[in-house]
Formats: structure tokens, sequence, C-alpha cells
């Protein structure tokens, strides 16, 4: 029988937990310290001969550390066990997965090198921004949908008339997967991004929502500059009620209040990052991925 370790790191360490116990895994936890310039410190204890080693650790802000701070861990593992699978919920650097602007560098394919070079065997993600930038990895790699997850939060809470909303046409294969599992119909917006400035337009016309409850399905918030302008457009066609589903709620700044002041109801998130809003346990689908 295969034996699993889940090693739970910094940012990761309650669902790192979760997942253990649903693979009734030995569970080792990392210690970390941050010096004053900067650099990580990290301790953990001695990981047991002959199991697949798991190294859970989302790679959220601060983006760079915590992606140190992996690498770091399962070149430390490699030394003892040869299949170390890297678990990393949420991945930064999954937007930059390829060259928009010309002179952009990709660093998803950099960051793509370092897991590959630190020693991990295959790598799990969750709803990652793009497949493409899983291309980069020459390993094994696997995407875990939370959609369905997601999906079922919604189904228990019974709303009536909802329409289910993808803010851009990127999005949209999602939305269409969440409004099949409630089975209810989805819209798409139109949505730009300028490449430079970062200004966000919806750029649709008229659509149908009028007195309907909308759950509105993204894959990340960051800034939160999508799901405003995507809601202040949507009550402008006077919908009733806006509620937000996502997995990864990263609300940089003051994200969520202003998505709470553009009139959302109720924003939830998944535990890929552990905020106010994650009321999604991932570890169910992650768990059952790896067995
Ligand atoms: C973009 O294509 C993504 O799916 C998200 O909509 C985007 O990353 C959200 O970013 P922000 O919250 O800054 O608008």
């Amino acid at each position: 029988m295969v034996k699993f370790t889940v090693i739970g790191s910094n940012t990761s360490k309650d669902l790192a937990r979760r997942i253990a116990r649903r693979l009734r895994a030995t569970y080792i936890e990392t210690q970390t310290k941050i010096f004053p310039d900067g650099e990580s410190k990290i301790t953990f204890g001695r990981i047991p001969k002959n199991n697949i080693i798991l190294v859970v650790q989302s790679t959220y802000p601060p983006v760079d550390t915590n992606l140190l701070q992996i690498l770091a861990i399962i070149s430390q593992a490699r030394k003892t066990c040869s299949r170390i699978y890297a678990i990393i919920p949420y991945m930064g650097y999954a937007r930059q997965d390829k060259q928009f602007l010309s002179g952009e560098v990709v660093t998803m394919s950099i960051v793509a090198k370092m897991l590959e070079a630190s020693g991990a065997r295959k790598i799990f993600v969750v709803d990652i921004h793009s497949k493409t930038a899983l291309n980069h990895f020459k390993i094994p790699t696997e995407n875990i949908s939370a959609v369905p997850e997601l999906a079922k939060y919604f189904k228990r809470m019974k709303l009536k008339n909802m329409l289910v909303v993808s803010p851009d046409i990127g999005g949209s294969l999602r939305a269409k997967k969440f409004a099949s599992l409630l089975n209810t119909d989805f819209i798409t917006l139109k949505k730009s991004r300028d490449r430079k400035t970062g200004k966000i337009q919806i750029k649709s016309s008229k659509v149908d929502v009028k007195g309907r409850d909308l759950v509105v399905v993204d894959d990340i918030i960051s800034t939160g500059g999508s799901i405003v302008k995507a809601t202040q457009f949507l009550k402008k066609q006077k919908c009733k009620r806006v509620f937000v589903a996502c997995t990864h709620g990263l609300f940089i700044g003051d994200a969520e209040r202003k998505i709470k002041k553009a009139g959302v109801s109720q924003i939830i998130s998944s535990n890929t990052i552990p905020k106010s809003t994650s009321k999604i346990d991932v570890s169910g689908v992650i768990a059952r991925s790896i067995q």
C-alpha cells in the first residue's frame, strides 16, 4: 500500500492538515522564521523513507518568498525520498504564462523549471488561471477543479431564478460548468483590460438579467477590479442580487471592501488562500486526485 507524508508549509498549514487527515498520512509541519532582511529560515523534522511526499504550499503574496520556500522544502525532502509531489493550490505567476506585449518575460516558464530542478516529480494545482501555464512543465501536472465544490455551496442556498455570469470570455467554460451543476443558464460578459495601465472595461451592451439573482464566477479575485466593473454593469441592468464565487480570493489592498461597496451581497472563495471568505474546502478534491 502507498504511504503518504504531507508536509504543511507556511501558507497552507490548515489545508495540508486536512489533506493529511483524508489520506491517513503522516503530517509534518514546517517552522518558518523570516529574518529582518526577508530571507526565510525553514526547519522541519525527519521524513519517513519510502513514502510519497506531498509538499503543500500556495504561492500567494509574498509570492516570491513563498515560492522559494516550497523550492527549499522540496530540495530538502528530495534528500530522503525520490517521489515528491508539489501541491500548489494557488499557483502564483500562472497569469504570466505567455508573452502579451513584446519584451515581456514569461516568468511562468522559469517557475516551472525551478520546481522541476528542485526535485518535484508531479505538480498539482487547483483551477489554474489557464492550462497554458502547465504546458511549461516537462513533468506531469494535474489541474484539480474546485467548481463542483463551489456549486454545491450555491445549491444549498436555493436561489430562485438564478443566472450564472462569467465576467470575461476566458472564464466562459468555468461558468458553463458551474451553471450546468446548478441546472441553470449562464451568460458571458465581454471584458477588456488595458495591458499597460491595467484599466478594466465591460464592453457588453444590454444583457437580460432583470429581477434575477446572479452568481458571478471567476478563478481569481486580485484587485477586485473585474468583479467591481461587472457588478456595476449588472446592477445598471436591473438584476436582483449579485453573489460572487471564486476559487482564489487574493483580495489585494481593499478589494473586498470595494466589491461590497459595488453592491455584492456575498463573496465565497475556497481555502486555496485562507481568508474570511474561504467557505469552500478543497482538501477533499485534492485528496481524491492524489489517491
Ligand atoms: C482574469 O482573466 C482573471 O480570470 C481574473 O478575472 C482576474 O485575474 C481578476 O483580477 P482583478 O481582481 O485584479 O480584476
